[in-house]
């Protein structure tokens, strides 16, 4: 595992997306796997800004979401289809018919969460996955206690993962209970993962996953057994970790900054 511990948040979404324009200029055709959250918002406004400034081009690209609420329409303001759309896809030059994000709505979910994993693997598989943790140690909807072998399925969402997700439903209630994820083991056939964790709300987590046991609560703890990992984290995500003599602080400070 390689840990990068980037000055601010800022600096480490940069640093996030310069691997995976590095990756993108390396394999036009990459497969991408993509998540959702505030975390990585910073990341898709640097990439539209590769796109736009530095020609970086999805053109030829493949992604493949990692989630989606249950029983959400791709149209749905709360949706992952919804966010992705609005944080990248309708903002660079992907092609639609490469994007994937789980049917939310698909009227038989566990048949839509193996046909989708069947997809991935027509695919070629996913060569970099990008990942955000949840404050239990969650990689896409897998809680604590998911199985670390498991494969994409439907899971049931903790109440610690609705009350952090109900911004972007106005309201507990309104916040859905289930999702469509790739399963832990689906996640680590991707062949590199890239984490990225900010602030010091996700220090904990971060520091389970990185130096505690190898366990199923806390399942991001399941990419210590991935042989190709890049973790990259501001220093408040970083501040619960012990083992500083073993980290990497990314590139001079004004590098941070570019884009791409
Ligand atoms: C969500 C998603 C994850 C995401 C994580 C962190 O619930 N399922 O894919 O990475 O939790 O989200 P945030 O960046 O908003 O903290």
């Amino acid at each position: 595992m390689k840990v990068l511990i980037a000055t601010d948040a800022g600096a480490a979404a940069g640093q996030a997306a310069r691997i995976i324009a590095r990756q993108l200029r390396a394999r036009p055709d990459a497969v991408l796997g993509l998540a959702t959250g505030a975390t990585m918002r910073p990341v898709y406004d640097r990439l539209v800004r590769c796109h736009r400034e530095a020609g970086l081009s999805f053109a030829r690209a493949t992604t493949f979401n990692l989630d989606e609420y249950l029983g959400l329409s791709p149209d749905h303001p709360g949706s992952c289809h919804r966010y992705m759309r609005e944080a990248l896809f309708d903002r660079v030059d992907l092609s639609p018919d490469r994007t994937h994000v789980p049917r939310g709505d698909h009227p038989d979910p566990l048949a839509e969460a193996r046909n989708y994993e069947a997809r991935i693997a027509r695919a070629g598989g996913i060569d970099l996955q990008l990942l955000g943790i949840g404050r239990n140690g969650h990689i896409g909807f897998n809680e604590p206690i998911s199985s670390l072998g498991s494969r994409s399925r439907v899971t049931t969402l903790t109440s610690d993962t609705r009350r952090a997700n109900q911004r972007d439903f106005g309201g507990l209630d309104a916040t859905p209970r289930q999702a469509i994820t790739l399963g832990v083991a689906t996640i680590l056939e991707a062949r590199a993962c890239l984490m990225l964790a900010t602030g010091p709300a996700k220090a904990r987590a971060v520091a389970g996953m990185i130096e505690g046991p190898l366990r199923a609560a806390c399942p991001a703890s399941a990419l210590q057994m991935h042989p190709q990992v890049t973790v990259v984290l501001d220093r408040d995500a970083a501040s619960r970790l012990k083992l500083t003599g073993c980290y990497d602080r990314p590139e001079p400070e004004g590098r941070d900054r570019d884009p791409c």
